[in-house]
């Protein structure tokens, strides 16, 4: 898995206030659109193009346009459903699929509880969104499903990563032969006992959407 950790000072102040415990649920959630949209910027640029002829009003030119099939975007609910505003707001033509998926806060394994995707992903790109990579079991879980169903390059996109977890979905994944990238806002300390990133920013869901 290639590891990019997009390095900007925007992305690094708006992390800081997602960061602080005095960020209310609308800061919050505003912030983690605008700090997506960023690491987009980054996500996508292997994005698949081909050659596009248009005219300019002087003279005739060819520029790119995106490939077809569009890329699928996925978010993990419930908190990756934070994160999609932002990223289609750079790839409006993208379409979106949604996995449910939650972890067992005992065994801290990760479970399947809805689906909504295309049976068939052959040559599609997909970019997953789960805000945080704590364990790495939901998202190892998630790439793999994608690749299963014949995605054929895979980039996870998440806000705060552990480096536990990055190493948990390297190992989960190590038989996969498709390309899969992650690019990430910041590679934290570690994990506690809980399995929550530290220092992190909490749990991304309760505080995107408030405790349920
Ligand atoms: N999920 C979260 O929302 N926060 C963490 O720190 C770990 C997993």
């Amino acid at each position: 898995m290639r590891v990019e950790l997009a390095n900007h000072p925007l992305i690094a102040h708006k992390l800081t206030y997602l960061r602080d415990k005095r960020t209310d649920s609308p800061t919050f959630r505003r912030l983690a659109e605008e700090l997506v949209t960023l690491l987009a910027y980054e996500a996508t640029r292997e994005v698949r193009v081909e050659p596009f002829h248009i005219e300019t009003p002087v003279a005739p030119t060819t520029g790119i346009k995106l490939s077809s099939p569009k890329p699928l975007v996925v978010p993990i609910l419930r908190a990756g459903l934070g994160m999609l505003e932002g990223m289609v707001r750079l790839l409006p033509s993208a379409e979106v699929g949604f996995l449910g998926m939650q972890r067992n806060e005992e065994t801290l394994e990760a479970i399947t509880y809805a689906n909504r995707l295309p049976d068939d992903l052959s040559g599609r790109q997909c970019y997953v969104l789960d805000p945080m990579l704590a364990t790495g079991g939901t998202l190892a879980m998630a790439i793999r499903y994608l690749a299963e169903r014949g995605a054929d390059d895979i980039t996870a996109v998440t806000l705060l990563s552990a480096p536990e977890g990055i190493a948990a979905v390297e190992q989960a994944l190590a038989d996969l032969s498709i390309p899969i990238t992650l690019v990430t806002g910041a590679i934290d300390e570690r994990l506690n006992e809980n399995g929550y990133i530290v220092p992190g920013l909490g749990d991304a869901g309760d505080r995107l959407y408030g405790v349920v």
